[in-house]
């Protein structure tokens, strides 16, 4: 008789989680919505203009409305429709947004520069840990201070403030010590209405922080050598209202990608945008997988077996960190020995436990998860860790033999639009179960067998 300790959500009784029905073939077409990081970006960056932004191709997310919510807070008026986003910036009722709604969403801080540079003082609560890492906030704030902004940090606030009668931040040369997305983005933003020239140098060159520069720019900002690692910002005066389409989620599509390969499925996903997934497509072909774009922004994954590959994580136009977890389950069941080294956040490789239970064979060195293939995933209870893994879970579920139950669906709805819809529409067998702990028989909710 073994003992094992259940994690009972914390305020109820009452948990949803995600039965799989594994041992999946799926087929037919997958639309890929709009990124989440950029859009959430693109929200921060709409409170730098006054006028209203109308923004297309939002995805619907949790996230979003976490985002939309700390804009509600600032005294923004948002409304929806389907996936346009409109966002009236006009008035802006406080420069700080309560710790209860940053808490929830990383991103969240990146309201930071735009309030900064529109009003001339931010009061921003610390985004804190979360579940990757410890994700500091040096560089957004070693930024802002190069510009010339005041900033110290007060019982978990980030005051910063532009001293001085001129109410404008100074351009500035900033090296970056990491090539950020969050840092690029914020001194990127905030220099858009800096006086004079700023530089970032080591930038970030996510497609994401293109895609934010694009939002600038059509907002009337002068920003060159976005998508290279040397951006330039000449700051003006004020900036005007748009409407924007984000771009296709290049992480939506590569886990569909994975999808397609891990159930050794034929599948087509459109709109994509075929070299935003460079790395991704490079490690599916070393693996033996045909992909093809014989259409305009589609891509194709057409099965076939399985090969090991050693992947390292690294910044764009390096392979993804978020699609190492789904690399890792796809991995798990290819032929022979790979080794996965994460090095972009310190503590992301705690889905490596969730897969063994799966029948998985990894063994965990440090920041590397070494893989020995086995031919098969069995299905299993498990927890999702963060966004990433619970789609990585989902993907070894599909291809697993038997049932799995996924616990810790918030990370799934943080970041994936309608994932279950869109995989019931391919012919994956899934559904949303309620559980209701105290209902259970005893044996079960102590979890004693
Ligand atoms: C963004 C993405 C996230 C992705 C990550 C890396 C959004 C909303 N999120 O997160 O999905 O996984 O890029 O591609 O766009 N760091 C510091 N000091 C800082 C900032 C970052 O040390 O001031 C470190 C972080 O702890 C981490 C590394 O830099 O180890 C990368 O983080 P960063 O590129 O900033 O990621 P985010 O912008 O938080």
């Amino acid at each position: 008789m073994e003992e094992q300790t259940i994690n009972l959500p914390s305020n109820s009784q009452n948990e949803t989680l995600l039965k799989i029905w594994g041992n999946s073939q799926l087929q037919g077409h997958v639309t890929i919505s709009g990124a989440k990081n950029s859009a959430l970006a693109i929200m921060a960056a709409t409170l730098l203009s006054a006028d209203e932004c109308r923004l297309g191709n939002v995805p619907a997310l949790v996230d979003i409305n976490h985002m939309g919510n700390v804009l509600s807070s600032l005294g923004i008026k948002l409304h929806r429709n389907q996936d346009c986003l409109e966002i009236n910036t006009k008035h802006i009722t406080t420069s700080k947004p309560p710790y209860e709604l940053v808490s929830r969403l990383r991103a969240s801080f990146f309201v930071i520069g735009p309030l900064l540079s529109r009003l001339g003082a931010a009061r921003v609560p610390l985004p804190g840990g979360c579940a990757i890492g410890a994700r500091p906030v040096d560089l957004h704030v070693n930024g802002l201070e190069a510009m010339g902004a005041q900033v110290r940090i007060e019982h978990g606030i980030v005051h910063a403030d532009i001293p001085g009668s001129r109410n404008r931040l100074q351009g500035a040369d900033i090296y970056l010590d990491y090539p950020s997305v969050g840092a690029t983005e914020t001194i990127l933003m905030a220099a858009t209405l800096a006086e004079g020239e700023t530089r970032i140098e080591n930038a970030a060159r996510e497609p994401e922080v293109v895609d934010l520069a694009n939002f600038c720019n059509a907002m009337g900002a002068n920003i060159y050598g976005a998508g290279t690692n040397t951006i330039t910002i000449s700051g003006v005066k004020s900036l005007h209202g748009v409407d924007y389409s984000i771009i296709p989620d290049r992480i939506e599509a590569g886990t569909f990608l994975v999808a397609g390969a891990i159930t050794q499925s034929e599948l087509s996903l459109s709109p994509v945008i075929p070299e935003h997934l460079t790395p991704v497509l490079a490690k599916l072909r070393a693996m033996g997988l045909k992909i093809v774009n014989d259409e305009p922004n589609c891509l194709r994954v057409i099965p076939g077996p399985l090969q090991a590959t050693d992947i390292e994580t690294l910044p764009y136009p390096g392979f993804p960190t978020d699609m190492q977890a789904q690399f890792m389950a796809l991995l798990s069941i290819s032929q022979g020995d790979s080794v996965i080294t994460e090095t972009v956040f310190e503590n992301r490789l705690r889905h490596v436990a969730e897969f063994k239970r799966m029948g998985a064979d990894i063994r965990l060195k440090g920041q590397q998860a070494i893989i020995r293939g086995v031919s098969m995933l069995t299905g299993a209870p498990v927890v999702a860790t963060d966004l990433r893994a619970s789609s990585a879970l989902v993907l070894a579920g599909l291809a697993a033999k038997g049932i799995t139950t996924i616990q810790g669906l918030h990370h799934l709805d943080r970041g994936y639009d309608n994932l279950e819809q869109k995989l019931q529409q391919l012919g994956a067998q899934l559904e949303r179960v309620d559980v209701n702990y105290e209902e259970l028989p005893l044996e079960i909710s102590m979890g004693v067998h």
